[in-house]
Formats: C-alpha cells, sequence, structure tokens
C-alpha cells in the first residue's frame, strides 16, 4: 500500500535534471576551475574525470541501489536494508549531513541574491579594495545576510513542499537548462575577450609535472563532493526513480553534466580574470570580492555590459545553488514526512523552519557574536569543515562497505543490471570498485585532509 502511494519522478529527462541539479552547485564554481589552474590544467581535468569514473561513479551507484531497492527516506532505506543492525546507523548519519549542510549552504546561496541585487541597481562598481570592503561588510552585517538566506529557504520551501513530481521535477527542468544557458552566455562573453585566450592556454595546458600525489587526492576530495555523495541526497533521488531506471547509465549521465559545468565555470573564470591580469582564487573570495572586480574591469567599457555579466553570473550561481539545495531540503522533507507519518507540507515546514533557524545561526556567527564560534572559529566554518571534510567521506566509506560487503550480492546485482537485464558485463568491476577501490580511495583522502598523508 504504501509503496504503490510513494511518488516517482515522471521521466528519465526529469531524473537526470533533478540529480545533475543536486550535483551542480557552488562547488562545480568556486573550487574546481581554481584547483585546474593550479594543479596542471588540462592534466588535472584528466585526473578528475578519472576520479568521477573510478570513484564517484560506483559511489553514485551505491546510493541508487539502496534508494531505489528501499524505496524511502535516507534512515528508512539503510534501515529496512540493515535488517536492524547497526549499519542503519548510515542512514541516519546521512540525513543529519544533508541538513548540517544546508546550514551553510543557504548562507551563501542568500549572498548570490544579494549580490544579484546589486547587480541591478548597479553597486558593484568600485576599485578593488572598494568589493573587498563591500563583501566584508555585507557578510558580517546582522541582518541583510540573514534575510536573503531566509528568502533562499522560502523560494526552495516553495518547490519542495509541491512534491517530487510537480514540484522538484517541474523546477528541475526549467531551471537546468536556464542555468546552462546564462553559463553559455558569460563563457562566450568571456573568451571573446581580447587577452581571453592566455586563460584558455592556463586551463587547458597539460601540465604533467604539477601533478604529485596531493593532486590526484585533491581531484579525488573534489569529484566526492561535486557529485554529491557520502549523505542523503542521491538515495532519496533515487527512492523516487523506477524500477527501469538504468542506474549505471544515469550515473555516468549526471557525472557527464556535472564534469562539464565543471569545466565551463573554468571557462567562464580565467579568460576573463586573465584578459584584466587578475589572479583568481577559491571560496567565497573567488565569488564575492575577485569576480565583481574582474567582470567590471573586463565587461566595464560598456557599464550595461558590465551589469549584465555580473547579473547573469549572480543568477546562475543563484540557480545551481538552488537546485542543490532542493535536494538537500528534501533529504529531510522525505525524512520528517515518512518517520513522523504527516503530510509533505507540514514536514517541509518543519525543515524550512529548522534550515532557517540554523542559517541565521551561521551567518551570525560570521559577524561580532563570539557566542556563536569554538576557538575562534565562526559556526558558518566550523558545519563547512566538519561535513564536507568529516561527515561525507565518512558516509561515502560506510555506504561502500555496506553495500559491498554487507547486503547480499544478489540484491546488489539485481538492482544494478536491473535484474539482469542491462549492464552485466561490467557488474565484477562495479563489485570490485566498490569493495576495495572506493574505500581504499577514501581513506586516502581522509587521511591527506588531516594532513598524516
Ligand atoms: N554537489 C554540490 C556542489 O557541487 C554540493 C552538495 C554536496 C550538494 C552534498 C548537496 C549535497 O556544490
Amino acid at each position: 500500500m504504501m509503496k504503490s502511494e510513494r511518488a516517482k519522478f515522471g521521466s528519465k529527462l526529469g531524473i537526470i535534471l533533478a540529480t545533475a541539479g543536486s550535483a551542480v552547485g557552488l562547488g562545480n564554481i568556486w573550487r574546481f576551475p581554481y584547483m585546474t589552474g593550479e594543479n596542471g590544467g588540462a592534466a588535472f581535468i584528466l585526473i578528475y574525470i578519472i576520479c568521477v569514473l573510478f570513484l564517484g561513479m560506483p559511489c553514485m551507484i551505491s546510493e541508487f541501489i539502496i534508494g531505489r531497492n528501499a524505496a524511502a527516506n535516507t534512515a528508512r532505506s539503510y534501515r529496512k536494508l540493515s535488517g536492524g543492525t547497526p549499519w542503519m546507523v548510515v542512514g541516519y548519519l546521512g540525513v543529519l549531513t544533508g541538513f548540517l549542510i544546508t546550514g551553510y549552504y543557504l548562507v551563501v546561496s542568500g549572498w548570490c541574491l544579494e549580490y544579484m541585487y546589486a547587480s541591478i541597481v548597479g553597486h558593484l562598481h568600485g576599485d578593488p579594495g572598494f568589493f573587498k570592503t563591500y563583501f566584508e561588510t555585507f557578510e558580517t552585517d546582522p541582518l541583510k545576510p540573514v534575510l536573503w538566506a531566509l528568502a533562499f529557504v522560502a523560494v526552495t520551501h516553495f518547490v519542495v513542499a509541491r512534491g517530487v513530481r510537480g514540484g522538484i521535477e517541474k523546477a528541475s527542468k526549467m531551471l537546468m537548462p536556464a542555468l546552462f544557458i546564462l553559463l553559455l552566455v558569460i563563457v562566450v562573453s568571456s573568451c571573446l575577450l581580447p587577452g581571453a585566450s592566455a586563460g584558455i592556454s592556463f586551463l587547458f595546458n597539460p601540465d604533467f609535472s604539477r601533478v604529485d600525489g596531493d593532486v590526484f587526492l585533491g581531484a579525488l576530495g573534489q569529484s566526492f563532493y561535486s557529485l554529491s555523495i557520502g549523505m542523503g541526497c542521491i538515495c532519496t533521488y533515487a527512492s523516487y526513480f523506477g524500477r527501469d531506471t538504468d542506474m549505471p547509465k544515469s550515473a555516468v549521465q549526471i557525472g557527464v553534466i556535472d564534469s562539464i559545468v565543471a569545466v565551463l565555470a573554468g571557462l567562464m573564470i580565467f579568460p576573463a580574470a586573465f584578459s584584466v591580469g587578475v589572479n583568481p582564487d577559491s571560496g567565497p573570495s573567488l565569488l564575492f570580492i575577485t569576480l565583481p572586480n574582474v567582470f567590471q574591469q573586463a565587461f566595464g567599457g560598456i557599464p550595461a555590459v558590465g551589469y549584465v555579466v555580473s547579473l547573469a553570473f549572480y543568477a546562475l550561481l543563484s540557480l545551481a545553488a538552488l537546485t542543490s539545495l532542493i535536494s538537500l531540503h528534501e533529504v529531510s522533507t522525505a525524512f520528517l514526512e515518512e518517520e513522523l507519518k504527516t503530510t509533505r507540507r507540514r514536514a517541509a515546514i518543519i525543515v524550512t523552519v529548522a534550515c532557517g533557524i540554523m542559517a541565521t545561526f551561521c551567518s551570525l556567527s560570521l559577524g561580532k557574536y563570539d557566542c556563536l564560534q569554538l576557538f575562534g572559529t565562526p559556526l558558518f566554518s566550523i558545519f563547512d569543515f566538519f561535513t564536507g571534510q568529516i561527515l561525507l567521506p565518512v558516509g561515502g566509506f560506510l555506504t561502500c562497505l555496506f553495500v559491498g560487503w554487507y547486503l547480499p550480492r544478489k540484491l546488489v546485482y539485481d538492482e544494478f543490471t536491473n535484474r539482469g537485464t542491462l549492464h552485466s558485463a561490467v557488474f565484477g568491476f562495479y563489485m570490485f570498485s566498490v569493495r576495495y577501490v572506493c574505500p581504499v580511495c577514501i581513506i586516502l583522502i581522509f587521511l591527506h585532509q588531516f594532513g598524516i598523508i
């Protein structure tokens, strides 16, 4: 009874766009281009693609298998499949991770809205120092960033409360093409700038001499975060897949879309930055200090063009953040809806209020509130570090062990191959990855992050 009532995505395209929407996010834009530029250009891109294929794909397919087979929220899926053994903790951990990521992700998403607004009203012009002051004043303001984050969670709520097909799938089908169009418009504008070719060759010139163990592990970690692996998003979305969904093929398509967006983000940033002689960095300062300055200098000859490019850029960031946030919100909403046996609307309201409160604290922690800091580190950065560097790898690692070593091989085989009808030739390869390659790689990323290797 419960099973037949469960929502499903309506089309293959909906599945791909919604899941790719989760994957394509701020991580593609604020980290990937910088890592590529720093770590040998095309050589890094090649390594990254290998990581996506050999680590990201098996992990993603493992989450697909759990979600689709159990057809329930992440916590219940692990609980069902683990038969009440301690493995079920992994599911709860996934829900918790998703919830905590929302806290700081919402804050940055809110910043994108402020910068969209600032682009429209023409506030974003001045010397390089101006952009630094503008951002620092804004991010530490007790009110403005909080209001923008709350506006963002309200928009996310609006989509998630409408359900899987009418909300998430419909929104993804509109937002993802819009994101692509904006991306292409900015890439073309950036690549047409005088001196842009230096940026293009910096990005694509393969320099294998820069590639070492660090670069490899950096690429591994980035592929993991960028594909939204290691917490409940992929598993929750997979619980809305149909029995006939070709999961290995979908995973590859999502990986390809995510990687294309990441490379295009590089083509958007480097040519513009090189054309005005600015060195791009990464993280919030890239998005909110360096790039507004770059766009103003590069396109400011005709101010209207500068405004339009800057507006397009922050609209693009907001869309990328929104599709990721929808998936994060959905993890907790699906959890509460099923565990509290309540309506989706009510579950979504609880999640929205809780996320709003958490984002408020995260945002305020960047201001003068010492009580929201731990040893001088703001709550915002603690959430970021704790989820990205600890919970995601731990969740991914345990998921691989769960699927590779605990679940009955027959169940995994049936899900991977749609009961023996698809891709059975590569099943052995998948099992080998998920049992040995992925867990070992994740341990290495983990140790590397803490400077142990
Ligand atoms: N994949 C998203 C990005 O690239 C981040 C994210 C991680 C979103 C985990 C949801 C879950 O920004």
